[in-house]
């Protein structure tokens, strides 16, 4: 029986499972384990399943002797150290294709939160300040026939095409259009590349200068994918009309990040994959990598 760290209660039946077979402890605190707490945890541990909110890097792995298998919370891996984990021959999984669909959803109602101005709207009717019907108030963008660019067009960029089909909307996508190309034609631009060397601060204040004042800007990536005050920067001069953010660099912004204060600016506290179907499935996934590794099997779903 091995022992495995679960650095946050995570939601499904799958965790049973994993119970069942192995010894199990999870964090249950309401905030993550820092990093003094996961040296600790990990200091006896053969897996971890963690978040992508975790650092797993080289320092904390020296303090983990004893691990074997790393099962990532997420579809991405930009929070392991890659080289790291493979130089000590721990296997490393993550939970692709089962948030690809609650993911594009949530990309698409940002896009349109956006475009109809939605959490301005709902918050002036809260404020009491809805007194009669405003023909020219509240005027936001058109999504039939509007122009959406996708950076990045893997699974979820694709789902996303999918739906922006159904709004009549025209999709280019950086698989078939320079990027530059993209910014420049774009009504929407929508991130759904990950976070690599070559993708850290791929939209930054060139390319936002790029963009249409007219445009929005939707991430549902990973936050550095945006130079973060480049777009503070763009947002106060208006150098794009808006932007909607699922993920921000760090997350959670501090309270006195500018961030916060930047107008035309609809943040969420990265949701994108979370629907109860979903997260139950990317639960199932992670144990199905942690069962397999700390077997001595190849994992079914491995980072790449
Ligand atoms: C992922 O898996 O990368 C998501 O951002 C997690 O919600």
């Amino acid at each position: 029986m091995a022992r495995v760290f679960v650095s946050r209660a995570v939601s499904g039946a799958a965790l049973d499972q994993l119970r069942g077979a192995h010894d199990v402890i999870v964090w249950e605190g309401a905030a993550p384990p820092g990093p003094a707490d996961l040296r600790a945890a990990l200091a006896e541990a053969d897996g971890l399943l963690c978040m992508l909110s975790d650092r797993i890097d080289s320092d904390l792995l020296d303090a983990a002797p004893k691990l074997r298998a790393v099962a990532n919370y997420a579809v991405g891996s930009d929070n392991i150290d890659l080289k790291a984990t493979r130089a000590r021959g721990i296997a490393v999984g993550t939970t692709p294709g089962v948030l690809t669909e609650a993911t594009a959803d949530l990309a698409f109602s940002l896009l349109l939160a956006a475009a109809r101005r939605i959490p301005e709207a709902a918050a002036a009717v809260r404020a009491g300040a809805w007194r009669v019907y405003e023909p020219a108030r509240w005027l936001g963008v058109e999504c039939a026939g509007a122009t959406l660019g996708i950076v990045g067009f893997g699974r979820i960029g694709q789902a996303v095409a999918r739906r922006a089909e159904g709004f009549s909307m025209k999709v280019l996508a950086t698989r078939q259009t320079p990027l530059e190309e993209l910014l420049e034609r774009s009504d929407f631009v929508s991130l759904h590349c990950p976070l690599t060397p070559e993708t850290h601060h791929l939209i930054d204040a060139a390319a936002l200068a790029r963009m249409q004042p007219t445009a929005i800007l939707i991430n549902t990536a990973r936050g550095a994918v945006v130079d973060q005050p480049a777009l503070i920067a763009a947002l106060h001069a208006g150098t794009i009309a808006g932007a909607a953010l699922d993920v921000t660099d760090p997350e959670p912004p501090a309270s006195d990040d500018p961030l916060l204060s930047a107008p035309n600016l609809l943040i969420a506290p990265h949701i994108g994959s979370a629907t109860r179907t979903t997260r139950a499935r990317m639960t199932e996934l992670a144990v199905a990598n942690l069962l397999a590794a700390l077997d001595g099997q190849p994992m079914p779903h491995p980072a790449t």
